[in-house]
């Protein structure tokens, strides 16, 4: 593969942020050297209520278990030792709404919540090992939800609220959930999201859920459906209750997150309680190095698996206080974020390349109208951060005086897989570069062929040996798990990511290696926008790619065929964008849909996803040797030509 040209750029910054790696090579070392012991001590982090057998059993490759036969419990370390111990009255969330709405709640009345809404679930009939679904803002009560379930050993599966009826309904199936947790809606942008009729028209295609809790929120008009729908507020009371947490295995489920491949339906990534827990507190500290009067803001959305770990469960394992916001960060104004720092004295801030992005294009102005002299980390995730992205962030944002803490991880992988390791001492940074990899993780770059690959070579990233975050399995196909992750490259770990670890060590995440989209730092498969569009009637063909985007990394494009009755259909396209947003979220809606007569297919029939992306993107479509309907590809051209007139016009 070629040589790239990332590796330039070595960062002067001054010695606060570079005291040495020494500690960071010697801790990284020992984790791969004597990886038993390490993980031993590594461990106790947490409270544990029986000790593990082994650190790891491979007996059953790729079906790792890390910590055999220890009991814990995610609830009771995040609340009940930190209330048994002196940060009882300590702010756990600080939440702010779009409007200015503000609740701080401690760690003991997050404990008093959570132990009363466990009891609810179990007056709900829910048990150990139950399925239920959690469909909320960025509300306190998703935190509450979230730690109730893995109080009683229910395992919850997250639906991101920005997702429609069709993804919500194939998620409440593919988890068999009992129970749904959601609002009747709730305000982003201005706009009220009205998140319990997307419940509703969800449950149509559901059979297996019996209840819904709703929280009020939006105090929108909704349908109470009597014996299923019930109110939060009616079911959770006051007192104080306290519910026995259950003794989980390390390897029970936590939870369940959906995530896209590059086919089929989406995987339902399945993380454990003890592995998982481990590994969400100690790469916190390895890459943020938090203090105990901090405050963190993860501006990640709770749906997303950045929420799950570092807003809710890393945060609370090691007594933090978060910033928690529901809304969105443009508004009321372009300073909105800023001005939250500057009122909350954010010290650790952590978001994703795009918002930077987005609230650079504003132009300095914005944040120089506030003090944000508070923060001290800057965290990215979930895509590339460019480096003139990465220069703002540093520079306006940080005043050069705060490091670029640039995090590669996935929802498979539990947490930060490479980042610089603030908390074990600060390697010199290059911009757009994570550094070095998290104690326990052995990257390799490999070529197609499972060699490695020379320094400043481009490659796939995979790893060589399992890490106590790693998922456990895909909810009801552990075939799939196998097949999709560990048989590319011989039993090691793949997930479609592209990677150079240059001359100095330095790994460069390089985005996605397959054709699985990353729109704004959110994972979504092409396949399923493909399918939502051929689903509805008019639609004969589709294919979806994603095209380079300044600001978002890349948008959604399609490319159509309509059947021969819905030619003249001048609405089609509108129609479309509607039934996405409806079915899958408004993150899913095709920046540009484009109707041609034909697409390129192989004589086989297949749509040549990869040659309608090259042509439309006016590269070279490689090999289309075996290409049946070369017309298409000039009518592609048109199509673009068209458009791009148009749009410049
Ligand atoms: C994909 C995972 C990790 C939480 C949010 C996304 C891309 C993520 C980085 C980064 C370059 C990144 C990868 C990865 N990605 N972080 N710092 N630099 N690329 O989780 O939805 O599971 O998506 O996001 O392509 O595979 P996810």
């Amino acid at each position: 593969m070629a040589k790239s040209k990332t590796q330039s750029n070595v960062l002067p910054m001054s010695e606060v942020f570079h005291p040495g790696i020494e500690t960071y090579k010697q801790v990284y070392n020992e984790s791969l050297e004597k990886p038993d012991a390490f993980w031993e001590k590594q461990a106790q982090v947490l409270d544990w209520f029986q000790k593990w057998d082994k650190v790891l059993d491979e007996s059953e490759a790729p079906f790792y278990k890390w910590f055999p036969n220890g009991k814990i419990n995610a609830s009771y370390n995040a609340l009940d030792r930190h209330v048994n111990r002196n940060r009882r009255n300590k702010a756990a969330f600080i939440w702010i709404s779009e409007n200015d709405e503000e609740k701080i709640v401690t760690y003991d009345g997050l404990y008093l919540r959570v132990n009363n809404f466990a009891k609810s679930l179990k007056d709900l009939g829910i048990k150990k090992g139950d399925r239920i679904i959690i469909y909320l803002p960025m509300i306190l009560e998703a935190p509450v939800a979230m730690l109730a379930a893995a109080r009683i050993g229910a395992v919850f599966s997250f639906v991101f609220a920005g997702f429609g009826a069709g993804a919500l309904a194939e998620r409440m199936n593919d988890s068999k959930a009992k129970l749904v947790i959601t609002a009747d809606g709730f305000q982003r942008g201005g706009k009220m999201v009205k998140l319990k009729d997307i419940v509703d028209e969800a449950l149509v295609q559901v059979s297996s859920v019996e209840s819904v809790v709703v929280v009020r929120r939006g105090r929108n008009d909704i349908q109470m459906q009597e014996g299923r729908d019930i109110w939060w507020h009616d079911i959770v009371s006051r007192k104080q209750i306290y519910v026995e947490p259950e003794w989980m295995d390390a390897n029970d489920p936590l939870y369940i997150l959906y995530t896209s491949g590059t086919t089929g339906k989406p995987k339902g990534a399945v993380h454990g309680n003890g592995g998982y827990s481990v590994w969400v507190a100690n790469t916190m500290k390895w890459a943020f190095n938090p203090q105990e009067d901090d405050r963190w803001w993860c501006a990640a959305d709770i749906g997303w698996v950045t929420g799950h770990s570092y807003i809710v469960f890393a945060p609370l394992f090691l007594g933090l206080t978060s910033i928690m916001y529901e809304g969105a960060i443009t508004y009321p104004g372009p300073d909105r974020m800023w001005e939250l720092i500057e009122r909350y004295r954010v010290n650790l801030l952590y978001t994703s390349p795009t918002a930077i992005r987005t609230l650079m294009r504003y132009g300095e102005k914005y944040p120089e109208m506030h003090d944000l002299s508070s923060l001290r980390v800057l965290g990215t995730v979930g895509e590339p951060i460019n480096p003139a992205a990465w220069k703002w962030y540093y520079d306006i944002i940080g005043k050069s005086n705060s490091p670029i803490i640039d995090t590669y991880w996935q929802t498979e992988t539990g947490g930060f897989m490479i980042a610089p390791p603030l908390g074990l001492g600060l390697p010199p940074l290059k911009p757009g570069s994570g550094t070095f990899p998290m104690p326990g993780v052995d990257p390799v770059i490999l070529d197609e062929n499972g060699i490695e690959v020379a320094p400043g070579e481009k490659g796939f990233i995979a790893y060589k040996r399992p890490w106590p975050g790693m998922f456990m399995t895909l909810n009801n196909d552990p075939e799939r798990f196998k097949r999709t992750y560990f048989e590319k490259f011989n039993g090691m770990y793949y997930c479609g990511d592209y990677a150079i670890k240059d001359n100095d060590g330095y790994f460069w995440l390089l985005g996605r290696a397959d054709e699985v989209l990353n729109i704004s730092g959110h994972r979504l498969g092409t396949i399923e926008i493909e399918d939502a569009l051929i689903a509805s009637h008019e639609v004969a063909e589709a294919a979806v790619f994603g095209r380079p985007d300044k600001v978002k990394g890349e948008v959604i494009v399609a490319f159509i065929v309509v059947k021969d009755q819905y030619e003249q259909d001048g609405e089609i396209v509108g129609k479309l964008r509607k039934k996405i947003r409806a079915d899958l979220g408004p993150i899913y809606v095709p920046e540009e849909i484009h109707v041609v007569k034909g697409l390129p297919k192989t004589r086989s029939g297949k749509i040549m996803r990869r040659v309608v992306k090259a042509v439309a993107l006016n590269e070279v479509p490689g090999d289309i040797s075996t290409l049946e309907n070369s017309a298409s590809v000039e009518e592609i051209k048109d199509a673009i030509e068209g458009f791009r007139r148009e749009a410049s016009n």
